[in-house]
């Protein structure tokens, strides 16, 4: 395969796992990132793996002239469109900074992409605008809604790409809904590397496990699941990667919007998880029960039978394998990228 990819936040967690599969499937890649929540470490760090440079442009979806330059001086086959804040409590707390960032950069992204007439963009979205779903697995033609402006940014985001699809159907838009992605790339060179205190569950046990926080709270063990605790839908980032590479594959053939579930389509609760990290990291995680978070579910896993279907693509690594993977970023790696 061949084509220049312009990479938006290449350089966070699933942007840098994706640009080493695109370079090695052939694509050329333009890594766009403001930096604001990764570095530029992840990046060197793919060119290691990879044996090869990449190019970089510091700059703000936000900026048409940042944008503009990137397209000035490259002819952009197609874009994958990972920038955008992600952590929803913060969103709650600050909703102007997600609806900016996320929407109004996007909107800037789709413009300058239009005066360039590079038409083909593959977006980031999420599970989260599922909501509470009525059954599962989820599929892709399940209701949508949201609630906190996080999820929101995705939501209208997803309306905003299709509205530009009917506008002009000379666009070509996939929508990738990630489930809950997880794990690093096998060397354990490049990983996630949250800021701050971790939300998520998985980087949070990995940080207890090397001994960065005492204990996990896993919030709640009264949900109707198999052992009352969350159950969710883990990918390993590689095999979501991969969903990139193939999306891409893909898109140079159809004209339309596609909405694409991106799970593996089995669920694991948090106990599960933490079992399974105990295994690969030989580490007890000490844990309490705390009581339900905000916002959270009993259960959300993936139909992933679409993405077989339209991409020829289903997830590979189960997840013993994601701890594995994770447990190895973690330990070569305890402060992140500053290790
Ligand atoms: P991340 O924070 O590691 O990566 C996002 C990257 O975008 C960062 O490098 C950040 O510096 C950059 N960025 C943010 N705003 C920017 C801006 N205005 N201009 C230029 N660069 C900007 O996050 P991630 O986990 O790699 O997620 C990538 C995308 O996938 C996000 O859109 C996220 O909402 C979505 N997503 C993530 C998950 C998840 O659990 N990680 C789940 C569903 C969807
Ligand atoms: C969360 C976000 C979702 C976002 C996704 C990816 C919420 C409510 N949802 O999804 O919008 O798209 O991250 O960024 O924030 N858990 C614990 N202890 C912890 C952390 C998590 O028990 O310290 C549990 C949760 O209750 C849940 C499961 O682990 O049952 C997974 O949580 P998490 O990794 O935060 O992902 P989601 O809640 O699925």
């Amino acid at each position: 395969m061949s084509g220049k990819i312009l990479v938006t936040g290449g350089a966070g967690y699933i942007g840098s796992h994706t640009c080493i599969l695109l370079i090695e499937a052939g694509y050329e890649v333009i890594v766009f990132d403001n930096f604001s929540n990764s570095s530029i470490e992840s990046i060197k760090r793919v060119e290691k793996i990879v044996g090869s440079s990449i190019v970089v442009i510091e700059g703000d979806i936000r900026n048409r002239d940042d944008l503009r330059g990137v397209f000035e001086n490259h002819k952009i086959d197609a874009v994958i469109h990972f920038a955008g804040l992600k952590a929803v409590g913060e969103s709650v707390e600050q909703p102007l900074r997600y609806y900016d960032n996320n929407i109004s950069g996007t909107v800037a992204l789709c413009e300058v992409m239009s005066e360039y007439s590079c038409k083909s963009i593959v977006f980031s979205s999420s599970a989260t605008v599922y909501g509470d779903p009525h059954t599962t697995p989820i599929k892709e033609d399940f209701s949508v809604s949201a609630t906190n402006p996080y999820g929101r940014s995705k939501l209208f985001i997803e309306e905003i790409l299709r509205d530009l699809y009917v506008s002009d159907n000379s666009w070509k838009v996939v929508l990738l809904r990630y489930f809950n992605p997880v794990g690093a790339y096998k060397s354990g060179d490049i990983g996630e590397d949250p800021k701050d205190i971790p939300n998520n569950l998985m980087p949070f046990i990995a940080q207890t496990a090397v001994g960065k926080r005492e204990f996990l709270n896993v919030f709640g063990d009264d949900y109707n699941t198999h052992d009352g605790t969350g159950v969710r839908d883990y990918i390993h980032v590689m095999d979501l990667a991969d969903g990139h590479v193939k999306a891409i594959n893909k898109i140079k053939s159809f004209n339309d919007v596609m909405t694409i579930n991106l799970g593996a389509g089995k669920g694991y609760s948090v106990l599960d998880v933490l079992k399974a990290y105990e295994m690969a990291s030989g580490k007890e995680i000490p844990y309490k029960i705390a009581p339900r978070r905000d916002g959270d579910i009993a259960s959300c896993y993936a139909d992933p039978s679409y993405a077989r279907e339209i991409l020829g693509w289903e997830a590979k690594r189960d997840i013993n394998q994601m701890c594995i993977d994770s447990w190895r970023w973690q330990s070569k790696n305890p402060d992140g990228y500053k290790s």
